[in-house]
């Protein structure tokens, strides 16, 4: 890896003033103590322990220890300067069989951590859902069942309770689509299952989820709501019309599948038929209208007709043969630590296609998650990767799309699922190999808060 030189740079356009700048985390991926106070296992412990997956075989038993040193980890978040922090709750923490009793202590743990930012001037931003499904509730068949979206509500009831008079903004799931895909079709992650288009009941159903969640919320008069969705652009590897029909197809899987049902009451054409039911009654609550809605960036996809002869590859991950589609690599840009492209005007792109797709439909946005995994403390890519995607989203916004926020993932270095440590994604840096965990602010860090402080 080589390391750029500090480059000077004009300073970043002025956002808007009640702009929302934030960072994010997720519980499993920094709490660690998983066998802590009472906390239950859930779908992530067990796919660690078994799956043989995880590239350095590690888990995240202790990953960063937030569980314990959450206390630093607010004070870090209050010399950055953001207004607001997305972290998730553990279902399993608070829910050990995912329903029934209670975990006091675990819902006391998000309680503390409430109180801590809000006294350290921080907006808490909680994810009710990033993944972690209570294994209990995967022994009774997960998010393949209908059961499991309606005890997610009974999950978002009991926060929402205890929570809700400090919590004004709230996100209901984080990238359902990932969940399906890699989850769910392909097996890459918890709970591994390899169902390729049996996994389609598995969005159905946390879309029902959400649906339930934000009705819940509402109920308890809980503010302002959003959804975390993945999305990027995807590009036709040719111009051929069988490259454009699979690129759309992709289009459809990633980003229309679960932006369309939340934005517009309807799946688009052919996917309905394929659902379990009752889908209509069920798209009235998942369209609810949301206040916010959060779009997660990395990267746009290339997209060619399958190739049953030379199976793809993308983030690592083998496209199987049998789908209708080819995953190429997007070339002649910077690639991060992760091999994932580098695209700053995908960003742009993708505001507009929604602006221009889902009109007077679409909410205000929030970008819940961009940011790049590289190494090391003096993280100059890390700085022009931050610095030309803010550029690219406020040209989105000098085009008309009403943006209110933006949150780098991630504060902190993590366990970063199927990758292990091994990915660094944050913007500070995290001693796995001395096993202190002491916390290190990165170069990023430091030009982050300087960035913020010019904005004010
Ligand atoms: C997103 C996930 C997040 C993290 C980043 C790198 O897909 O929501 O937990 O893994 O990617």
């Amino acid at each position: 890896m080589t390391t750029l030189p500090p480059e000077p740079r004009p300073p970043l356009p002025r956002f808007p003033a009640n702009f929302l700048w934030g960072v994010s985390t997720s519980a499993h991926q920094i709490e660690g103590a998983v066998a802590e106070d009472g906390r239950g296992r859930s779908v992530w412990d067990a796919f660690a322990a078994a799956s043989g997956r995880i590239k350095d075989g590690s888990d995240a038993s202790v990953a960063v220890d937030h569980y314990h040193r959450y206390p630093e980890d607010v004070a870090l978040l209050k010399d950055l300067g953001v207004d607001g922090y997305r972290f998730s709750v553990s279902w399993s923490r608070v829910l050990p069989q995912g329903a029934g009793s209670v975990n006091a202590a675990g819902l006391d743990f998000y309680d503390r951590l409430v109180d801590a930012l809000c006294e350290a001037g921080v907006r808490p931003v909680p994810t009710l859902f990033h993944w972690d499904t209570p294994l209990a509730l995967q022994e009774a068949g997960g998010w393949l069942e209908r059961d499991t979206a309606y005890r997610f509500a009974e999950f978002t009831d009991v926060v929402a309770a205890r929570l809700g008079d400090r919590v004004g903004r709230w996100i209901t799931l984080n990238e359902p689509a990932e969940l399906t895909m890699l989850g769910h079709a392909l097996g890459e992650h918890a709970p591994g299952k390899r169902l390729l288009f049996d996994a389609l009941p598995v969005a159905h159903h946390q879309l029902l989820a959400h649906g339930l969640a934000v009705d819940v919320l509402r109920t308890r008069g809980s503010g302002s709501i959003g959804i975390a969705n993945s999305h990027g652009p995807t590009w036709a590897a040719s111009d051929s019309a069988e490259d454009r029909a699979a690129a759309d197809f992709y289009d459809l899987l990633l980003n229309r599948l679960f932006a369309d049902p939340v934005l517009t009451g309807a799946y688009p054409e052919g996917i309905a038929e394929l659902l379990p039911g009752p889908v209509d009654d069920d798209l009235r609550l998942i369209s609810q209208p949301l206040d916010w809605y959060g779009v997660n960036f990395y990267q746009p996809t290339r997209v060619g007709a399958p190739d049953p002869a030379a199976p793809t590859e993308f983030a690592g991950i083998t496209v199987p043969p049998e789908l209708p589609f080819s995953v190429h690599p997007v070339t002649g840009v910077p690639r991060t630590a992760f091999d994932w492209a580098v695209v700053p005007e995908a960003l742009t792109e993708l505001l507009l296609s929604f602006r221009d797709r889902y009109g007077d439909s679409l909410p205000p946005v929030v970008i819940t998650e961009n940011g790049c995994s590289y190494d090391g403390i003096d993280d100059q890519e890390r700085i022009a990767f931050l610095d030309a995607h803010l550029r690219a989203l406020h040209r989105a916004m000098d085009a008309g799309v009403d943006v209110r926020g933006y949150f780098v993932w991630s504060l902190m270095d993590n366990w970063e699922w199927a990758e292990g440590y091994a990915q660094r994604f944050g913007l500070v840096h995290i001693d796995f190999e001395g096993g202190t965990l002491d916390r290190t602010p990165k170069a990023s860090y430091g030009w982050l808060r300087d960035a913020l402080r010019a904005q004010r």
